[in-house]
């Protein structure tokens, strides 16, 4: 008998995310609509804290239309980011009979786009997917790009998929209500957007402090919007991953280490705004970025507030050893994204990042608690 060869191709859709960023978008009669348009029933995954400020006004925004959204909440904290919450959201989907015709509506922050996202990509195998972004971090990061996932056995995002959300509605005075410390974790993913692509969001950043720290939701809807652009155009030439995505981890392979080593006692943000002054230091130390730049960069974080010396004494070798640990880390060891100049990544011949040697890494070391 001969063998028989088949090639099949499945549509791969490249499903198109679109993104609303207003004030008050619970009361924008067109976004809702469009949030509407996707399914006849909802169910609300969101966070107990989160839900007991903002539950309300989600109710009250769907009752117009005849809509009375499941609410299914977890404890607020990462360690709910967990195959065993995804088990949970999904026995109730299941006991409150819920199928195909129903959308997840994320509402918070990161952990609850991902674990939510996560929920949406296999129930039923896979339902529509909108996520409210209630934190500066989710609303200009997380909420875009389409990775989902839990944790697991102490290893962040290790089970995941990817699944963009249908729609994504950003509202900067969800923001009035977070903790100055949750707040501050966004801005430094903002102020690591300026330092790889954009020079102009850099003096925005330097002269607008006022406004932005006192939550003016212009200047909110300014930085969140140019951040997600730059995300976007970034994932955008390089979906797979191959090269130029790596200028996202600017400030995290060092930003990694420390959240770890210091017990996630420091926010993201801060360890990886410590993290990019000290890559910003190795590229001045390497010859790549000039030291002047080096200066306001270092005066940008601290102008926020960011505490720059990690609360504890870290030794070279338990960072060198739990870099090598990371998920982007190659068997020679773990790599840097380092800068050229604000708003420009250092190439390195279309890789973007660079092996540092351990000396400098050193210096690195003494320089931040110098
Ligand atoms: N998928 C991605 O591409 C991506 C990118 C970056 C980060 N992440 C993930 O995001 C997560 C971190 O997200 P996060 O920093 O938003 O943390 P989070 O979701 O844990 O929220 C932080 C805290 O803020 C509270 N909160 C949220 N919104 C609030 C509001 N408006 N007012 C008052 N309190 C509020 C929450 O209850 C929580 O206690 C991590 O798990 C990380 O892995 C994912
Ligand atoms: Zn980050």
């Amino acid at each position: 008998m001969g063998r028989i060869e088949k090639e099949i191709l499945l549509a791969e859709e490249r499903k198109k995310t679109r993104v609303v960023i207003t004030e008050s978008i619970l009361a924008d009669p067109s976004f809702m609509r469009e949030l509407l348009s996707l399914a006849p029933q909802w169910v609300v995954i969101t966070d107990k804290a989160v839900e007991k400020t903002y539950g309300q006004q989600i109710e009250k925004a769907f009752l117009p239309y005849n809509i009375s959204p499941l609410f299914l909440s977890i404890p607020p904290g990462e360690s709910y980011k967990s195959r065993e919450s995804k088990a949970f959201l999904e026995d109730q989907l299941i006991k409150s009979g819920k199928t195909k015709d129903t959308a997840i509506l994320a509402l918070g922050g990161g952990v609850i786009s991902d674990l939510a996202g996560f929920v949406a990509s296999t129930y039923c195998r896979g339902i529509p997917f909108v996520i409210l972004p209630t934190t500066l971090l989710s609303m200009v990061d997380a909420c875009l790009g389409g990775k989902t996932g839990v944790d697991a056995c102490g290893i962040k995002n290790i089970i995941g998929s990817f699944y963009p959300p249908s729609l994504i509605g950003i509202d900067p005075l969800f923001l009035s209500t977070l903790p100055p410390k949750e707040f501050r974790s966004g801005l430094a993913e903002v102020i690591k957007a300026a330092l790889i692509a954009d020079p102009a969001l850099f003096s925005y950043l330097l002269s607008s402090r006022e406004k932005i720290l006192a939550r003016d939701p212009h200047s909110l809807q300014h930085i969140i919007d140019i951040s997600l652009t730059i995300k976007q155009e970034i994932i955008e030439k390089d979906p797979k991953e191959q090269g130029l995505r790596r200028v996202l981890n600017l400030g995290h392979t060092i930003g990694h280490a420390i959240e770890s080593i210091e017990s996630f006692t420091l926010t993201h943000g801060e360890a990886v705004a410590i993290g990019i002054a000290m890559e910003g230091y190795i590229s001045t130390k390497m010859g790549l970025l000039a030291e002047d730049e080096l200066h306001q960069i270092v005066s940008l974080l601290k102008l926020y507030g960011f505490p720059l010396v990690p609360p504890s004494k870290i030794d070279l070798a338990a960072l060198i050893s739990i870099m090598k640990l990371d998920k982007k880390s190659v068997k020679e060891g773990p790599r840097f994204v380092l800068l050229e100049k604000i708003g420009k990544v250092f190439s390195f011949e279309g890789k973007y990042c660079t092996f540092v040697d351990r000396e400098i890494l050193r210096e690195a070391l003494n320089w931040i608690y110098a």
